[in-house]
């Protein structure tokens, strides 16, 4: 049975939600391997709109089972409000959620170090989402982490809570916190939070590897964008985990032999939060059209996104780290009524044409983009169903970044519900599924 990856292949909120929530319904499994929540996936499924932050967008199908693996940090206050809020709104997920017994659990003091650092004079300002994300990776590569198993399981979690607390008020005075923190009161607070989560926790590898024997079908549901993953982004502006493939099989125990596509989920244009370099950045009115046409701003933080042109050899780049058997286009829709859409191809420094991705990043900041200059379509794209009925100049568009990038486009969204979206006949994507 195949089993299929879907991944941001940009800077994240490529639409990744939607597509998971619109596929689902061919998977028997949607588990997510990486991130917290920092990441924000919005479904809309008709007047209701969802936005899903630890839990896999899977559990908007009713019956589907959804995994939340040992690569994921989680908050617990976060996660159990994502519950109720999804339990409120009718979704069944008691028996439904899995959730790794060794996965990081985040606590207060991740995120009060993470402020402090993100506000330390002279350091670089990645502006983070504040969820205490990096700090709980940094406890887990330290070899420091609590995690979820020990949590639930208590024996030993007040001492290692208490090691931990003691470290982290150490370097709180180090750092000049001022913030009282009251150990006591967090050590109850999470015994509290173990009790409601216990019941959803097990060894997901384990419950994963048992639901592949059976031939049942996996989607994994990638968080985050591959310019955002930990080794292969726009270091040091990333996030703290593997946004790429690769960290499908360490975030969820799954073998490689498992995995039989990858599949790139691509805006028609990028948007980015937060620091960091964007090479094909638009400014002024353009970044506003794109901005208040895509309705770019965070699922999670509200910030306004960053918004730039198509860029050729981020995507390239995107799909050496993972060969994308198929890439999905979103927000198509958003590039209606432009006269000229500029494409980013390759990028200049000193002079020099460049084709790659630079790994330094003083280089990546000062490349000029290349841009060759597209029409744009007359007629709307927005809500289409069917690629024949596709303006021509959309059409065109699509074709040209599909040669560029040299993947083909299995599909494409035209708007944000379930149905606003067109399946590509014959391509590779629909065998796929
Ligand atoms: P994710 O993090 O990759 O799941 O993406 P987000 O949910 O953070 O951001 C994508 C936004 O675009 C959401 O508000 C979606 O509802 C919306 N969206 C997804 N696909 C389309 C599309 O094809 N057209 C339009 N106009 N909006 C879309
Ligand atoms: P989804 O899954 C867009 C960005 C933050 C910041 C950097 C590091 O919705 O695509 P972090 O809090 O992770 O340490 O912040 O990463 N970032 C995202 N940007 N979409 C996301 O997730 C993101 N998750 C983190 O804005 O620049
Ligand atoms: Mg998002």
């Amino acid at each position: 049975m195949t089993n299929v990856v879907i991944l941001g292949t940009q800077w994240g909120d490529e639409g990744k939600g939607k597509i998971v929530d619109l596929i689902a319904d061919r998977f028997d499994v949607v588990a997510r391997a990486q991130g917290g929540h920092n990441a924000g996936h919005t479904v809309h499924i008709g007047d209701r709109k969802f936005i899903l932050k630890l839990v896999p967008s899977g559990i908007l199908r009713p019956g589907k089972k959804v995994v939340i693996g040992n690569g994921v940090v989680i908050d617990p206050a976060a996660l159990l409000q994502e519950i109720d809020a999804l339990e409120q709104a009718g979704v069944e997920v008691r028996g439904n959620l899995f959730i790794s017994n060794r996965a990081h659990v985040i606590f207060p003091y991740h995120r009060m170090m993470e402020k402090a650092t993100e506000q330390t004079p002279g350091k670089i300002k990645i502006g983070t989402t504040s969820r205490g994300i990096g700090p709980s990776y940094e406890d887990k590569i330290g070899r420091r982490g609590i995690r979820v198993a020990e949590l639930v399981n208590g024996d030993h979690f007040r001492d290692h809570f208490r090691a931990n607390a003691q470290e982290k008020d150490l370097l709180a005075r180090a750092l000049c916190i001022e913030e009282a923190w009251d150990f006591d009161a967090i050590y109850d607070e999470y015994r509290a939070y173990a009790e409601r989560i216990g019941p959803f926790v097990c060894d997901t590898a384990g419950y994963l590897q048992r639901a592949i024997g059976q031939g049942k079908r996996v989607l994994f549901e990638g968080a985050q964008g591959t310019m955002l993953d930990i080794d292969h982004g726009t270091y040091p502006f990333v996030t703290s985990s593997n946004a790429t493939a690769g960290g499908v099989c360490t975030g969820l125990g799954v073998s490689p032999v498992h995995i039989d596509a990858v599949v790139g989920i691509v805006k028609a244009y990028v948007t980015r939060v937060g620091g960091g370099p964007f090479q094909t950045e638009a400014d002024g009115s353009v970044a506003r059209h794109l901005r208040d046409q895509g309705g770019e701003y965070g699922s999670v933080t509200g910030r306004p996104r960053r918004c730039g042109w198509f860029d050729v050899p981020l995507l390239r780049y995107s799909n050496t780290i993972n060969s994308f058997a198929s890439l999905i286009v979103t927000k198509l829709d958003v590039l209606d009524g432009l006269e000229k859409i500029p494409v980013c191809t390759a990028y200049r420094y000193k002079g020099e044409v460049l084709r790659d991705m630079p790994a330094l990043q003083h280089v990546l900041e000062s490349v000029e983009p290349i841009y060759e200059e597209r029409p744009g379509w007359v007629g709307t794209t927005s809500g289409l169903t069917d690629h024949d009925a596709l303006p021509q100049g959309a059409k065109d568009y699509l074709r040209f970044l599909s040669d560029q990038v040299e993947v083909e486009f299995g599909a494409v969204s035209t708007g944000p519900e379930r149905d606003q979206t067109i399946l590509v006949r014959g391509s590779r994507l629909e065998k796929l599924l």
